[in-house]
């Protein structure tokens, strides 16, 4: 890759890096604020996510050093939309991971060709996070419903 193709992967990669951390903070803000029946099952479902997302940073982080890069220390956007509901909880997070996913398609497309190492992590992480989004995707539909939830 030539200095620029790098640079442009590591402001990619320090996007993933933000949005992840952003991903620990709000599922484990979700956490707290799970009540009813449903609690121990999401409660522990939210904690895996948040485990997840930092497992998905520390991959981007230490992609960003391997290319000689410094890390941001920023994190990715966090809104509070008070919507505390399952349903409004799961359609939060199912917009917040589409945005990681656009970040790594769009790694992807930068360095398709470039860089075997950068474009088997970056299709990795795809096939990783489009999983999550079925998943989340299936807890959205009511009982039943084979369909897809609408996007
Ligand atoms: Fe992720």
């Amino acid at each position: 890759m030539t200095a620029d193709e790098t640079d442009r992967a590591v402001a990619l990669l320090n996007r993933i890096l933000e949005q992840e951390l952003a991903g620990v903070v709000r599922y484990t803000h979700y956490s707290f604020l799970v009540f009813g029946f449903g609690r121990i099952p999401i409660v522990s479902w939210l904690r895996a996510q948040a485990a997840e997302a930092l497992a998905h940073a520390h991959l981007a982080g230490e992609m960003i050093t391997l290319l000689g890069a410094y890390p941001s220390l920023a994190i990715g956007e966090l809104l509070d939309s008070h919507q505390h509901d399952i349903g409004g909880i799961l359609r939060d997070s199912l917009a917040s991971e589409q945005q990681a996913l656009a970040l790594y398609q769009d790694l992807l497309a930068a360095v398709e060709g470039r860089s075997v190492m950068l474009e088997e992590y970056a299709r990795q992480m795809i096939y990783a996070e489009e999983q999550h989004a079925g998943e989340v995707n299936k807890m959205l539909r009511r009982p039943g419903d084979v369909a897809a939830f609408p996007a």
